[in-house]
């Protein structure tokens, strides 16, 4: 038998989990070494390690991640710190010789992007970005049918994406309300909404102009929900206010972050409408690609309900897809046992529907919706793990590489460019790609 890859998890949260669970459940990798700067997360992943039958890791502080490499014999790094230190973790180890798997986005601005590639290109090393929304079911249906020019040449897309007033408050609670950790909105989240329209189109951003506003969140709105506190626990304010998040009332929620902040003073139960915002909740986006095609981008993140138009628009017909991934949202201080909580399953119980609607020109329409599961991004987390772990993409979708994930990240680093100058920019002149 070959040993066992030996894997260190940089960044031990909550996506992490999906990585220490999949790994632990498949022979041929072993975690041997965990790396945060808190030491009650990097124990929580250790007790999932026991759990699953396997040994312990050994924690490890970020300023010693290098000896780390060396000392442990890293063969694999998962990167799934919070997304303005990836690059850091990533160069070291494709320096070292390091498999690296890295959570999206890349990183969060241009100069860090550049960075990234022309260590790729310098060391050859291997580096996959886990872009899970490829590998939907129903994202790949859609690819298919683009591809088999069911609508002709593509000349434009009209896509919309809500985020509600659970998941979309959740990047206000915390580190991804200052843009200096998470790129924004624009990055964070939409960097997989690009990674999809150029995959889908398999065509390259070129110009991108956009306009970006904090509309709903942070402090100094006047539409009244606005409650006078800084941080959910411990405050009587925040009992009925259905913004709040109770770290306290979910077993995961309490282990890995109140139990944990004593530590570094990471508090993840933020008041949303709290001073500190520094990122936007309301974009609206027009991008040219290399293809002659254009796009019209809007996400918001204060939405009474969640889920995602696209619309094609091509030289044969129309392809629509609408994916309803919520009905209504709850008011979090409704939910008492917030059991297994994951963002939107507790507070949005309600599913709703998926359909992809073929209109070819002078025909009449047809459906060709596919199942959607609604759990794990659409059932892509798993099938991501498999393309990630057993060089298995069973639904055929790729996993990003380096100059994949770079082509996810510009649009939405040029859409915050524009969003300061007011002026259209070109993607070329961002990053050499
Ligand atoms: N693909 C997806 O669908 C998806 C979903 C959720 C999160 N993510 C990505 O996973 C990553 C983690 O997100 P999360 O929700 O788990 O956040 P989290 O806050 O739960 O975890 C982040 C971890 O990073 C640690 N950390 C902070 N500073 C660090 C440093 N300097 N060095 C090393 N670790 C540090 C924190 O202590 C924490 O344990 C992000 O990059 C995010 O974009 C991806």
């Amino acid at each position: 038998m070959p040993e066992a890859v030996r894997t260190a998890i940089v960044g031990t949260g909550n996506r992490a989990q999906l990585f220490t669970e999949g790994l632990a459940k498949r022979d041929g990798y072993e975690v041997v070494a965990l790396c945060d700067p808190n030491s009650v997360r990097m124990a929580f992943h250790n007790r999932m390690l026991l759990a699953a039958g396997r040994h312990t890791a050994h924690q490890w502080p970020p300023a010693r991640f290098e000896e780390m490499l060396k000392v442990e014999r890293i063969g694999l790094l998962v990167v799934t710190s919070i997304d303005a230190t990836h690059n850091q973790y990533i160069e070291a180890a494709l320096r070292a010789g390091v498999r690296v798997i890295s959570e999206k986005p890349m990183t969060t601005d241009a100069v860090k992007a550049q960075g990234i590639l022309d260590v790729v290109e310098e060391t050859g090393g291997s580096l996959s970005v886990a872009y899970n929304y490829r590998f939907n079911p129903v994202h790949r249906r859609v690819c298919e049918l683009l591809a088999e020019g069911a609508i002709g040449d593509i000349h434009s897309i009209h896509f919309e994406w809500l985020l509600d007033v659970s998941h979309g408050a959740d990047y206000f609670r915390r580190w991804h309300r200052d843009k200096a950790n998470s790129g924004g909105l624009m990055v964070h989240k939409a960097s997989h909404h690009f990674d999809l329209v150029n995959w889908w189109l398999g065509a390259e951003p070129r110009i991108v102009y956009g306009q970006g506003q904090l509309a709903f969140y942070g402090p100094g709105h006047r539409h009244g929900y606005a409650r006078d506190y800084s941080r959910v626990n411990g405050s009587a304010e925040a009992v009925d206010d259905p913004f709040a998040l109770h770290l306290a009332r979910n077993t995961t929620l309490r282990e890995l972050y109140l139990e944990a902040e004593a530590e570094d003073g990471y508090y993840r139960d933020r008041n949303v409408f709290a001073p500190g915002v520094s990122i936007e909740d309301d974009m609206a986006l027009l991008v040219s690609y290399d293809s002659g095609a254009t796009m019209t981008y809007h996400l918001t993140a204060y939405s009474p309900a969640e889920g995602y138009r696209v619309m094609f628009n091509g030289s044969a017909g129309r392809l629509e897809l609408h994916v309803e991934e919520s009905t209504f949202t709850m008011p979090h201080h409704r939910v008492e046992s917030a059991k297994g909580w994951v963002h939107g399953d507790v507070a949005a119980p309600t599913a709703g529907r998926t359909s992809i609607t073929l209109r070819p020109l002078w025909k009449p329409p047809v459906d060709h919706t596919v199942d959607h599961d609604h759990a794990g991004h659409g059932g892509a987390d798993a099938r991501v793990l498999a393309a990630l772990l057993d060089d298995d993409p069973t639904d055929g979708a790729d996993i990003a590489d380096a100059r994949q994930a770079a082509l996810a990240l510009v649009t939405g680093l040029a859409a915050n460019r524009s969003f300061e100058t007011g002026l259209p920019v070109r993607t070329a002149d961002l990053l050499k790609l």
